[in-house]
């Protein structure tokens, strides 16, 4: 792990990513007492700032600790306005990392650099870091975020530039959904508790789904997500995630390369995604009229396809799985945000009962994390019938109001910090899931795929997604 004198630089500081995610976990490491008082912070980006407005863009989305808290941590940052793509700025970066080591008197120098930027500009910096910033004889990490390219080849490309400059063990890919308390549970869930662990499997679990809802849609972001849509914003990377870790092996120790090992093992074993077995949606305007459909963000091209809603049906070929269908959709404007895995089990023999419905276990990621088991009881009383009940382990009625649960973003610059690679991706995860990923999203944004089906900002979604979960065996409990 790093010690309590280290530098940790973001780049692209006057981003929006840094203001509403970096800084903020930053700071909630600190309030916490995670993050040292000893450490220095600095904001790198083009834009001029004076120190001051860096520092208020920065702190006003910090969430609770006191002003004198907040003060101490802003104490920690400052900020440098330089060029990505010269040497300049990287000296006087570099003197300013120096000055603070030789005054901590730090002999191995430790260095956290956090690319928040796009991805035009993202190999310029990591070979300028690599040219002015690095030290041979120090430690040094670097976190950086999503898109790792825009296809296979793309993403190859990206990882052919940054591999001669930074190695595996100093990269640090960050997917924010493994940052998230629920998705870090779920091989505790599920390799802890034999009860779990014993049906899991296509002898017992009759449907998988994993279900990404949001509420809002690409709020004037539209320019951008035209060439990003649905299946490569959330899907190739967040959700892929979450099923990987559903659906693995049980790794030999909690040891990363042994997860991260397990993870492409079982990424390998899914088939090639079938053009034929999905459901696309683009959102319009809601029905009352009051919110924008996708097409009336003046950013998006007036004959737009992109997809903002997809239902994909996944097969894995192994042992495991063979013939378990699963579903993984995500959409934007939808009527409710939330992120939930649904696994139905196989119904019991009817036999001694007149109606009997499968057991369900709810997996909710967001918001308000949950685990609710789905079983039949009887209904209490003299009643000899029997109901659907749950049990529920809703973590805001189970656990205090004091538990700490790190927002995912603290989660992981903590992990990085304490140089444990666990949750973060892999290069050879990232190229499975590319490989994976690619033709279809090729085939989407192809002629040949149809128009996606236009659905009502704040509805459910696309009319056939009913019966597209009912053909990948998910039964709603209302149809018994
Ligand atoms: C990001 C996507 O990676 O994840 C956004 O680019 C999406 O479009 C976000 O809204 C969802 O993250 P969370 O943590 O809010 O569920």
């Amino acid at each position: 792990p790093f010690g309590s004198t280290a530098t940790i630089v973001v780049f692209g500081a006057s981003g929006d990513l840094a203001k509403k995610k970096t800084f903020p976990a930053l700071f909630g490491l600190f309030r916490e007492g995670h993050l040292s008082s000893d450490v220095k912070i600095i904001g790198y980006a083009r834009s001029h700032l004076e120190e001051d407005d860096f520092k208020k863009r920065i702190s006003a989305n910090f969430k609770g600790g006191n002003p004198e808290t907040v003060e101490q941590f802003l104490k920690l940052t400052s900020y440098i306005s330089g060029p990505y793509d010269t040497d300049e700025g990287y000296q006087t970066l570099l003197k300013s990392i120096e000055d603070y080591e030789a005054a901590n008197n730090v002999s191995t120098p430790e260095r956290l650099f956090y690319l928040a930027l796009p991805p035009s500009v993202f190999t310029t910096v990591a070979s300028q870091l690599k040219k002015n910033v690095y030290s041979e004889t120090g430690k040094t990490r670097i976190i950086v975020e999503k898109p790792f390219g825009h296809d296979l080849e793309s993403s190859r490309q990206l990882q052919k530039d940054l591999s001669p400059l930074f190695t595996e063990e100093e990269l640090y890919r960050i997917d924010h959904y493994l940052g998230k308390e629920m998705v870090k549970n779920l091989l505790v869930l599920r390799f802890g508790n034999e009860l779990f662990n014993g049906v899991w499997n296509k002898n017992h679990i009759k449907s998988i789904q994993i279900s990404f809802k949001e509420a809002f849609g690409t709020d004037g972001r539209g320019g951008y997500f035209d060439s990003i849509g649905i299946v490569r914003d959330v899907m190739q990377n967040h959700l892929l995630q979450v099923l990987t870790l559903l659906t693995m092996d049980r790794p030999v120790s909690f040891d990363p390369e042994a997860v991260r090992d397990e993870k492409v093992k079982i990424l390998k074993a899914f088939d090639a995604l079938d053009p034929e077995d999905i459901l696309l949606g683009q959102y319009g305007k809601s029905e009352d009229g009051s919110k924008p459909g996708y097409l009336d963000d003046s950013t998006v091209p007036k004959d737009s396809k992109c997809v903002t809603y997809a239902a994909l049906g996944i097969k894995i070929h192994n042992e495991r799985w063979e013939g378990v269908p699963i579903v993984m959709r995500a959409g934007k404007a939808l009527d409710e945000s939330k992120v939930e895995i649904r696994i139905q089990f196989k119904p019991v023999a009817r036999g001694m009962f007149k109606e009997i419905q499968r057991n369900e276990l709810v997996i909710r990621v967001q918001p308000n994390e949950s685990i609710y088991l789905k079983i039949n009881s009887k209904i209490p009383g003299i009643s000899t019938e029997t109901s659907l009940t749950d049990l529920d382990l809703t973590y805001s009625t189970r656990y205090s109001k004091d538990f700490w649960i790190p927002e995912a973003y603290e989660a992981l610059i903590r992990d990085c910090y304490l140089g444990n690679h666990s949750n973060f991706v892999r290069d050879d995860e990232l190229d499975v899931s590319w490989k994976l990923f690619t033709p279809l999203l090729q085939y989407i944004e192809s002629d040949k795929s149809p128009q996606p089906e236009v659905y009502a900002y704040g509805s459910k979604g696309p009319k056939g997604l009913r019966e597209f979960l009912n053909k990948h065996d998910y039964i709603f409990a209302d149809e018994g």
